[in-house]
């Protein structure tokens, strides 16, 4: 009974199993593996896409890269030539088919509108023509035209007064993260004030702003002087920064910069003030009355 019952069950699998398999992927062997796309990347820049299958006996027909929904780049291996490559509306990129090879696809001069889906297509031959797709996202960056600038800067600074700075990293896409430091410690983050990237209407880059504002603490001098540096980043492909002195008022330099070299000179000038009370003290006891 149990026999039966147990030989009966396998034979329904071993049906649906049948039945399933024409419909699977793994068991038409087409398949692919790895799919890469370089991100993030410099606009004017390019990087290799990389589109790896195992074929397990198939014959490969053709071999698609598309942006979006634009098809760029075929390679099909019983045509002669095997790479073609077509254009895309906008040249968000160029195709370098010299070093191009099956899914491996070297692309350059990449603009803005390279950034998105990447999609790897490979079809085996008929008659089922088995398509498989893979994609990868790429990121496009518009690095800012300058290093980043910090504004409101007075000559001289009272103790105590509020420094009020911006920092400031021009048209970049997307736009530039903003740090300060004061002295090399990253700023009190009481003491930021974050503003909107302003956007370049005609071109869509954006400028980053980041405001400080901290009061002029004597902890914070060196030698007279504090130091404000800001730092731009974008993902991992971009990083710069700038420094500014905020210097105290004269007075403060000075006494500042006296304090430090005064235990050399200071020791005479006491020495001479003591010997010039005694002599006056010795003058008026000696003086008749
Ligand atoms: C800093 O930038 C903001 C936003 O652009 C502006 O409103 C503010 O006046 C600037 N402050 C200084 C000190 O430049």
């Amino acid at each position: 009974m149990c026999t039966t019952v147990s030989n009966w069950s396998w034979r329904v699998i071993l049906i649906l199993v049948l039945l399933v398999l024409p419909f699977t992927d793994v068991a038409l062997g087409l398949h692919i593996t790895k799919v890469v796309v370089p991100t993030p990347v410099a606009v004017g820049d390019g990087g290799w896409l990389e589109c790896e299958f195992v074929d397990q006996g198939q014959s490969i027909y053709s071999l698609k890269w598309y942006l979006g929904l634009d098809e760029f780049y075929r390679w099909t291996p019983a045509e002669n030539p095997p790479i073609k490559t077509f254009h895309v509306k906008g040249d968000p990129l160029t195709v370098d088919r010299s070093s191009s090879h099956k899914g491996r696809v070297w692309i350059k001069d990449v603009t803005l509108g390279a950034a998105g889906v990447f999609r790897c297509e490979v079809s085996a031959e008929g008659p089922d023509f088995h398509t498989e797709s893979e994609i990868g996202t790429m990121t496009v960056v518009d690095l800012p035209d300058e290093e980043p600038r910090i504004t409101g800067t007075q000559d001289s600074y009272q103790m105590h007064e509020d420094v009020i700075l911006n920092c400031s990293s021009p048209r970049a896409q997307p736009p530039a993260s903003l740090s300060f430091y004061v002295n090399d410690e990253p700023a009190d983050p009481l003491w930021l004030t974050p503003y909107h990237p302003k956007e370049d209407p005609e071109t869509g880059l954006e400028t980053a702003v980041l405001g400080l504002r901290f009061p002029l603490r004597p902890r914070l001098l060196r030698r007279g002087a504090a130091i404000v540096k800001c730092t731009a980043a974008i993902l991992n492909i971009y990083w710069d920064s700038t420094e500014v002195f905020i210097p105290t008022d004269a007075p403060f330099h000075a006494s500042i910069m006296e304090g430090q070299t005064a235990i050399g000179r200071g020791y005479p000038a006491a020495g001479s003030s003591l010997l010039t009370v005694l002599v006056l003290a010795i003058l008026l006891l000696l003086l008749p009355h």
